[in-house]
């Protein structure tokens, strides 16, 4: 017989992130923040590989990268206006976990298995600090995707990634539900 969680269920089927330009003060400490990060890691890895990392950044280090997207965007021929909403992502934070695919080699395991076992980590962030109270977000940004930036800003290997940074505070604005899939529209029942 299954053995339900349905508090855990309930949670889940009605879970909704919050924009990260609403979050504000007061940010999870690192106490706080332990045990988001245990539920993180805890995430299905095929091959106990482990190839993924987080780097946790406070307001310090969030006005450090700002700081570095100014020439990221100027090199990638950004608009001034991207230009200033990206850095913004950052300046306007109080604090964001970056989570970093790092594969591993591995004759078994293929390296996108790997990257998809970085986007549970992402993920179970996300839930778990909606689980626990905070408003929390998963974005990217172009910046994200700069190798440049990713090696200046967070001291990234030439094999690693960004997967995302999952911000987190404390919510100011319930935004609206957004529409749903349709699970009919999505889902196929293969009988046979
Ligand atoms: C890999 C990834 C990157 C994302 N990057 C951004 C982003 O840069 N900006 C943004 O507005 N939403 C971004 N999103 C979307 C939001 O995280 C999220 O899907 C949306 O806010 C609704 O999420 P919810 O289903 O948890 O409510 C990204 C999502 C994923 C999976």
């Amino acid at each position: 017989m299954p053995d339900p969680a349905p508090a855990a269920l309930t949670f889940l089927q009605t879970r909704r992130s919050r924009p990260a330009k609403t979050l504000g003060q007061p940010v999870p400490d690192r106490a706080a923040l332990r045990p988001l990060l245990e539920v993180a890691l805890r995430c299905p890895d095929h091959g106990k590989l482990e190839p993924w990392r987080l780097i946790v950044l406070d307001r310090a280090a969030l006005d450090r990268l700002a700081g570095l997207v100014p020439e990221c965007g100027a090199r990638l021929g950004k608009a001034p206006g991207d230009i200033a909403k990206q850095s913004a992502q950052f300046s306007d934070a109080g604090l964001a976990v970056a989570v970093i695919s790092s594969p591993v080699e591995s004759e078994k395991i293929p390296a996108i298995e790997q990257a998809y076992s970085a986007a549970c980590v992402a993920y179970g962030l996300l839930t778990a600090a909606l689980a626990a109270g905070w408003g929390a977000n998963w974005l990217s940004g172009w910046a994200s995707h700069d190798a440049a930036f990713a090696r200046d800003g967070l001291g990234l290997a030439a094999h690693e990634a960004i997967t995302g940074f999952v911000h987190i505070g404390t919510e100011t604005a319930t935004p609206p539900e957004r529409p749903r899939p349709d699970i009919d529209a999505r889902t196929t029942w293969m009988t046979a």
